[in-house]
């Protein structure tokens, strides 16, 4: 029991510091100047781009490649240019990121 309320305490206090290193680092990147995670900006809300690639085996790596080139004509008229100063590291840590941002 002790162990179990050690573990919940631990889990509890990691959650939002994970959450908020995503977001510093999407701050860091220049993503938030387009994306905010609940609304769409420029580009769509980091929450439904978590919805509708939900369950799809492929979508990591698909994204990280969509980040780092750019992406066009999958929300509406307006393009993402490429990130060129996101490194490959940083473009998988942001894109597990915005998956796991759920509604
Ligand atoms: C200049 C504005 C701008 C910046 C900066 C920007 N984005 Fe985007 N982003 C967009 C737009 C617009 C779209 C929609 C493109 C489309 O319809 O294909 C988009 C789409 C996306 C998508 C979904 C792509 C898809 O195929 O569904 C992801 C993931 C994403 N952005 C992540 C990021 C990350 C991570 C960064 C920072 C490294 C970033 N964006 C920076 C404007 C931007």
């Amino acid at each position: 029991m002790k162990r179990f309320i050690l573990v919940s305490m631990l889990l509890g206090a990691m959650a939002p510091a994970m959450a908020d290193a995503g977001l510093d680092l999407a701050k860091a990147k220049g993503c938030t100047a387009c994306h905010a995670v609940a609304t769409k900006v420029v580009g769509p809300a980091y929450k439904d781009v978590a919805a509708k690639y939900a369950g799809q085996k492929d979508a990591e790596g698909k994204l990280v490649q969509k980040v780092l080139k750019g992406s066009s004509g999958v929300w509406g008229a307006i393009p993402m240019p490429a990130n060129t100063q996101v490194s490959d590291g940083d473009a998988h840590t942001l894109v597990k990121w915005i998956l796991s941002q759920k509604k």
